[in-house]
């Protein structure tokens, strides 16, 4: 797939079929998260690859929204040492979204799982606790994000996005 239709087509997968997904697939994800642009270019991202289906099912508890991977094959946490970089953050959702334009690309459906909430440290906390014991990451990496991967139980139509002159100003701002 080209990398403007992937980009278009991209969707957020809500559950998935049972075909699995290849490990090989997966270390290509991982891959292609390695030339993702990192601030400083500190490169601090790891990942932990998920495809038991006890730690999916696991991960599935986490909290509501990501209950869907109970269906997931696979998954792929993001991990970080937030004292590696200030930009820790911003870091890990670029190659997650790579991640997520790979699996598109490649026609595989993806879900993101969010694992901070920057406005609720105590759920944040939480969802840490649980993502690290489930995963047996050290206490001071950080998960930001876990995707779950598979392929798609039906084909996700487009979704409808804001109109483009709602968003777009040209050299001052003209919004209100
Ligand atoms: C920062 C971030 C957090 C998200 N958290 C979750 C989540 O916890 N559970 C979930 O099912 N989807 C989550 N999503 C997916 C969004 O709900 C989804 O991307 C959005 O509704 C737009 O739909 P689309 O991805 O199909 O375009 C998250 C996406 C982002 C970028």
């Amino acid at each position: 797939m080209d990398t403007i239709k992937t980009i278009r087509s991209r969707r957020a997968a809500k559950e998935f079929s049972s075909s699995p997904v290849y490990e090989e697939t997966l270390l290509n994800l991982v891959d292609l998260a390695r030339y993702s642009p990192s601030g400083g270019n500190k490169n601090s991202w790891q990942f932990v690859v998920i495809t038991s289906r006890k730690n999916l099912d696991r991960l599935s508890e986490t909290h509501p929204h990501c209950r869907w991977f109970s269906s997931a094959q696979a998954g792929i946490a993001i991990v970080i040492d937030p004292e590696s970089t200030r930009y820790w953050l911003e870091d890990c959702a670029v190659a997650a979204y790579t991640i997520w334009l790979g699996a598109t690309s490649l026609g595989l459906a993806t879900a993101w799982a969010a694992m901070h909430q920057a406005d609720n440290e105590a759920e944040s906390e939480r969802r840490q606790h649980f993502v690290r014991e489930t995963l047996s990451i050290p206490e001071k990496l950080y998960v930001p994000v876990v995707l779950g991967i598979g392929s798609h139980k039906a084909p996700l139509p487009d979704k409808e996005r804001p109109p483009l002159d709602t968003l777009v100003s040209w050299e001052t701002y003209d919004k209100k």
